[in-house]
């Protein structure tokens, strides 16, 4: 088959990469000169493990190509996916559509036969009626179809995401459209992926269900955690507690700073947006924004109050600054809130990424920038660890007492045991967890 796809940003690369991967010929467009000439010639403009590999391989074997030129990339294309950025329109919350509107208008033009018009952004309900309407005043005379297919993929696993799906949602009514879909995602039947087949406007609202049930999720772990240390309950143990019923399911209770990363935050708030203007409030979804958002504030208040209430003229290193580990992506990443409460109240922050630091100099500042974890807490007042890189999992403990003026760390990921860092000697802040007394 041949495949479009418009936009090269995460997910529409990824999809793109992947697609050519299970032998489709892809031609990716993308409106940024520099980008796609990166891509030609092996930069990925994001950080993705196992991505670099996937382009190369694919464009080695002719079947990935990359474009500026829309017309160009959907000659004789059975389908042509819609993979631009729907950010959240400053001040309101509501998804903005104008880049997925800008790219059917382009794509009704460059129409030639039967095409497949897939939107793989996250969309509003409705957005696919929209679309359609554009291709069609645009161009009455085309033949097409407009799909919803939404994306699934986490960051630093996307590829997996996309070879190994838990399903694929497939969301129009037109049968010819569901023969094409069906078999560009046929390589998936042999490891019997299910496919569930609805209308567009269940599988837009689908995209934003999913997404946002894992953010209650989390941040119903959260507020439990909150709720252990006034307890002085365990919350590792809770969540593995309810975790093990089948019905609740241990994926998606690890408590922490709050959600970030480029789909939660904006989804949870556009779904709430969608509700209210249909008439029917998520009030669930509202107050999972409202408590996600105090959250990653308190986040700093919880460091300030770990180095004794205040922080003024005190040096506070802080280790991981993306939302997750295993990418670059700094958006709404409870640092970007942290950080800068940490400066405003006096602290020199010194701070390091293993991959997020050039997006992060462009987000914080005032912060001294370091080059290894070490380096970072060296002579610093009190230690913060905010995303749980693997290589901050196994930190020499001495090393960082030594290093350390004070033994103080709070770990905002829960990624040490707090009886090994009192035994270690350390005042150790955790979520959810009890404080033990540091020994010696
Ligand atoms: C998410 C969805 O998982 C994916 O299906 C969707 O298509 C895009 O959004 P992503 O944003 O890459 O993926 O990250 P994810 O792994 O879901 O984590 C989101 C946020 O929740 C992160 O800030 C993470 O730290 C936080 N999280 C996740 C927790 O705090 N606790 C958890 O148990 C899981």
């Amino acid at each position: 088959m041949h495949v479009a796809v418009v936009g090269t940003g995460y997910v529409g690369l990824v999809s793109g990469a992947c697609f050519s991967e299970f032998g489709h010929h892809v031609t990716c467009v993308d409106k940024d000169e520099k980008k796609i000439e990166g891509l030609k010639q092996g930069e990925m403009p994001i950080y993705e493990p196992g991505l670099q590999k996937l382009v190369e391989n694919n464009a080695e074997a002719g079947r990935l190509k990359f474009t500026t030129d829309l017309a160009e990339a959907m000659k004789g294309a059975d389908a042509v996916f819609i993979a631009v950025g729907t950010p959240s329109r400053r001040g309101d919350g509501h998804a903005d559509l104008s880049f997925v509107y800008a790219a059917s208008e382009e794509i009704a033009h460059a129409i030639e036969g039967y095409t497949v018009v897939v939107t793989k952004s996250t969309v509003p309900v409705g957005t696919g009626a929209e679309v359609e309407k554009i291709i069609r005043d645009a161009r009455p005379d085309a033949d097409f179809d407009v799909v919803s297919n939404p994306e699934f993929l986490r960051e630093g696993a996307a590829i997996e995401d996309f070879m190994r799906p838990d399903r694929v949602v497939i969301g129009t009514d037109a049968e010819r459209a569901k023969e094409v879909m069906r078999e560009l995602y046929r390589p998936l039947y042999l490891i019997e992926t299910p496919i569930v087949f609805t209308k567009r406007q269940t599988s837009e609202l689908i995209k934003y269900a999913a997404n946002t049930f894992l953010a209650t999720k989390i941040t119903f772990i959260n507020e439990i955690a909150d709720l252990c240390e006034v307890l002085d309950a365990d919350v590792q143990d809770v969540a593995k507690g309810i975790g093990l019923d089948g019905r609740i399911g241990r994926k998606f209770l690890h408590a922490g700073p709050g959600y970030g990363g480029s789909c939660f935050p904006k989804d949870t708030l556009a779904l709430v947006r969608t509700a209210q203007d249909s008439g029917a409030p998520l009030r669930i979804v509202e107050t999972v924004v409202d408590i996600n958002a105090k959250r990653k504030k308190a986040m700093a208040q919880k460091i300030i109050a770990a180095c004794g209430g205040d922080v003024k003229g005190k040096v506070i290193a802080v280790l991981g600054l993306t939302f997750k580990p295993n990418t670059d992506d700094m958006r709404d990443s409870p640092s970007l809130d942290i950080v800068p409460a940490l400066v405003a109240a006096g602290a020199t922050v010194r701070a390091y990424d293993p991959e997020g630091m050039d997006e992060a100099r462009h987000m914080l500042s005032d912060v001294e920038w370091c080059k290894g974890a070490y380096e970072t807490m060296d002579g610093a007042d009190a230690l913060a660890i905010i995303t749980e890189w693997n290589e901050f999992r196994a930190l020499d403990l001495d090393r960082v007492k030594d290093l350390l003026k004070a033994p103080v760390m709070v770990d905002l990921r829960n990624i040490y045991n707090p009886q090994d860092m009192a035994d270690a000697g350390f005042e150790y802040t955790c979520i959810g967890r009890a404080k033990l007394a540091a020994e010696g």
